[in-house]
């Protein structure tokens, strides 16, 4: 057993990559910051974080997109969080973000989000919470998609233990991708510098969950029919992200993505927090949206 009890679980929000699979929109802009509707895409990891009670998130990026992306999220106060930021100076794989972010850890527990993966589900707070109460091993979540050599794939035995985790395979041994989302204790960065990179070069995610399966501590949630994972990384999937929250917004008058409505929820900020918020964004739908949360409370939880 480790001492991380004491320490409460910080977030990291990685919004690195060149978005190549998405040129020429991600020619001059980030990726994570193209619209997913009415919000930038870095919106939808940031609630994610914030509804697994995630205060203090450390946004990594690239050099050319930090400054944008900060001119975007600030220092997080507004909404009654605190952002650091970290430069990835290469786009050297996911695991890297681990050992970038050392120092600022400080050996507490973390979750890791990737820029561009939206997860939406009427019970995620508990699946989160679940997994911050976790105290030791890692927890990854999976999702059942027609195209998993895409991703990171996982097997289970009849049990539903897990017997296996490999990254893009070619032959996928089954459809359970590996989504974006990932919960660590605090010996992560000592095993993500384990880590040696991979024949494309990186520091994979996959080979930090595999030293955490070989260790017999690496926990996997499934995803079943009721929650949708997104991710945006090509066009078709970026659209299909947009006609989503668009659809639910429309038809059910909540808010998917929106970290000002998560913190007033969650009682990060107030509801005159929040109507500054709203005011500043009057002219749209999302501004009248949040202004409602603030007067009447209309927002589901
Ligand atoms: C990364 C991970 C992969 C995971 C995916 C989720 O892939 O390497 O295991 O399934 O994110 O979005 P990438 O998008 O970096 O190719």
């Amino acid at each position: 057993m480790t001492n991380q009890h004491e320490k409460s679980i910080k977030g990291i929000l990685l919004a690195g990559g060149s978005g190549t699979r998405l040129y020429p929109l991600t020619a001059v802009s980030s990726k994570q910051l193209l619209p997913i509707y009415d919000k930038p895409m870095i919106y939808y990891p940031l609630t994610t974080l914030m509804l697994a009670g995630i205060r203090e998130i450390m946004i990594i990026s690239t050099p050319h997109d930090i400054p944008q992306i900060k001119r975007l999220l600030g220092n997080g106060s507004d909404i009654g969080m605190k952002f650091d930021y970290c430069v990835q100076p290469k786009p050297e794989g996911i695991a890297q973000a681990f050992v970038l972010a050392e120092e600022w850890l400080d050996a507490s527990p973390c979750a890791l989000v990737l820029g561009d993966n939206l997860i939406f589900a009427s019970h995620l707070s508990q699946l989160l919470q679940k997994a911050v109460q976790r105290k030791s091993g890692a927890t990854i979540f999976s999702y059942q998609v027609s195209d998993p050599e895409r991703y990171g794939v996982v097997t289970f035995d009849e049990n539903g233990k897990v017997t296996q985790i490999v990254e893009k395979p070619k032959d996928p041994p089954s459809n359970w991708a590996v989504t974006g989302l990932y919960f660590y204790d605090s010996r992560v960065t000592e095993y993500a510098k384990k880590i040696k990179p991979s024949a494309r070069g990186e520091y994979e995610i996959t080979d930090l969950n595999k030293i955490y399966f070989e260790n017999d501590n690496l926990h996997v949630e499934r995803l079943g029919r009721g929650c949708a994972w997104l991710d945006a990384g090509i066009p078709a999937s970026l659209m299909q992200a947009g006609n989503f929250v668009q659809m639910i917004q429309a038809r059910q008058g909540i808010l998917v993505g929106s970290p000002a409505e998560v913190a007033y929820h969650r009682g990060f900020i107030n509801a005159e927090q929040l109507r500054a918020i709203a005011k500043k964004l009057n002219k749209t739908d999302l501004g009248r949206m949040l202004m409602d949360v603030a007067n009447e409370g209309f927002n589901q939880k």
